[in-house]
């Protein structure tokens, strides 16, 4: 038997190609024709099995029109990046490889570049230098690490050793978080037995900051849980309530799932002084790097601490002087993804970077401003890539939502903000152009007024940079 089937890679990465050209050109969402059908995977498992070219070729020609377009130019959905060509063909290259990840033993070029992408994570982001980075699926999985060192260091300084003796008769840890925290955040507590209803929540401030005058007394069986990029707003807590923590000696984490990457921007990182005192950090890299799922970075100041959380041993896992990758993640056996950020970052060096986050930024203060124009309510303060906007009541909103995703021009979000119903518009993908901006400008303003749009007051933004 042949294992190495030219015919179906080829064939497959052809229909890959075709896919990425065509994507602009296609329906945002997938047309009720293309859901329909869906019902040709509902097949029977055969006992002899099919051909690998035919598996792929129907995978393409059932699957591919029913993926939503998140990987173009006009996806302003929950928070979807897109992958950059760099990440993309790595991750594929990688792919090939098949490495186990884990270990230096398995695969000695992960270790290497994951050693390589820590170093040049911590002196792009706004973190301490030095800082360890883990390579997970998300930020969720992010949270739960840090949260992991967070609670074993503070049980350890009150004479408990979590990793040994578990939760039960160990001292109690509080926790703090802003009334705005991510449910993924409140999730990594209740799996790490902190408990998702036992926080402490601050109140927010009109943007879902965290208000600094509301913060309470902290000490050192504290962690204070604070949020860079609100998922609704964008919003970013000030790094001054850092500083303030770390007075009082509570552990500060931060979630910034997209919002870190502010620091990366020349624009937009004044927004991150004062987050490198904190103690621990979690972002995405399939968020606003661009970089494929899953792709999720923890990163803690003090190593140590992290390995503590994470580590296990047994006799056959050769320890080595060498960077070992499963101390640093829940996983022992996972993908070498390091890979794709490492890729990425190479490619694009520190001013793509800046320009992609300083652009997307710039894309969603222009959204901004011409949806005002337009006598539209914006319901946030546009602070990094997040817009929310309302369209007159909660009922009207729905529709100019609904009909949006529908028309397939531009895909947006709903939500509720502070009580009301609103579209998000977020904006974190590199492949979005002015012309996409312009487009799906057109295509919302033409649904929300219920008439054709002539289009001339939004057409005078060429320049824009
Ligand atoms: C602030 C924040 N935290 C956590 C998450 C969860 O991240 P992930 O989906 O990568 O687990 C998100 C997702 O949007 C987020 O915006």
């Amino acid at each position: 038997m042949n294992y190495l089937d030219k015919q179906t890679l080829f064939s497959s990465t052809i229909k890959a190609i075709d896919y990425l050209q065509e994507i602009e050109c296609r329906s945002v969402a997938p047309s009720q024709k293309a859901l329909s059908l869906l019902s040709a995977f509902n097949e029977p498992l055969t006992s002899e099995g099919k051909d690998t070219l035919a598996t792929i070729e129907f995978l393409h020609q059932y699957g591919s029109p029913s993926t939503i377009a998140s990987n173009g130019g006009r996806y302003f959905g929950f928070v979807i990046g897109g992958a950059h060509t760099a990440s993309l063909a790595a991750h594929w290259l990688a792919s090939a490889w098949d490495q186990n990840a884990g270990l230096h033993a398995t695969s000695p070029i992960n270790a290497k570049i994951e050693s390589v992408t820590e170093k040049w994570l911590t002196e792009i982001l706004p973190v301490a230098e030095g800082s360890s980075v883990g390579f997970v699926t998300g930020v969720t999985m992010a949270n739960f690490c840090a949260l992991a060192a967070a609670r074993s260091k503070i049980l350890q300084h009150l004479g408990w050793d979590v990793e040994a003796n578990g939760l039960y008769g160990a001292p109690r840890i509080n926790v703090v978080v802003g009334e705005e925290v991510h449910g993924s955040l409140l999730k990594a507590l209740s799996m790490l037995g902190l408990g998702r209803d036992r926080v402490i929540r601050v109140p927010t401030d009109e943007n879902g900051r965290m208000r600094e005058d509301a913060l309470p007394p902290l000490d050192v069986r504290t962690i204070l849980c604070l949020q860079a990029g609100n998922v609704n707003t964008g919003a970013m807590d000030s790094g001054l309530l850092v500083a303030k923590a770390k007075e009082m000696g509570a552990w500060v984490h931060i979630d910034g799932a997209f919002g870190l990457w502010a620091g990366a921007s020349d624009y937009k990182k004044h927004l991150t002084n004062g987050y490198k005192l904190a103690d621990s950090w979690a972002t995405d890299g399939h968020k606003w790097l661009n970089v494929p799922y899953d792709n999720g970075l923890v990163i803690c100041r003090d190593g140590n601490q992290l390995r503590r959380a994470m580590s296990m041993n047994a006799d056959y896992l050769d320890q080595t002087e060498d960077r070992i990758p499963y101390q640093y993640t829940p996983e022992l056996s996972r993908r070498a993804r390091a890979i794709d950020i490492w890729a990425t970052m190479r490619t694009l060096g520190k001013s793509g970077i800046e320009n992609l986050v300083t652009r997307t930024c710039v894309f969603a203060e222009f959204m901004a401003s011409k949806l005002t124009a337009a006598g539209f309510e914006i319901l946030n303060t546009v602070e990094t890539n997040q817009v929310l906007v309302s369209f007159g009541n909660d009922d009207e909103t729905n529709r100019v939502i609904n009909e949006i995703q529908m028309s397939g021009i531009c895909w947006c979000s709903g939500t509720i903000w502070k009580g009301r119903r609103a579209m998000r518009i977020s904006i974190s993908s590199a492949k979005t152009t002015e012309e996409d901006i312009k487009h799906s400008l057109e295509s919302i303003l033409k649904i929300a007024r219920k008439k054709i749009f002539s289009g001339n007051e939004i057409l005078s933004y060429s320049g824009l940079f």
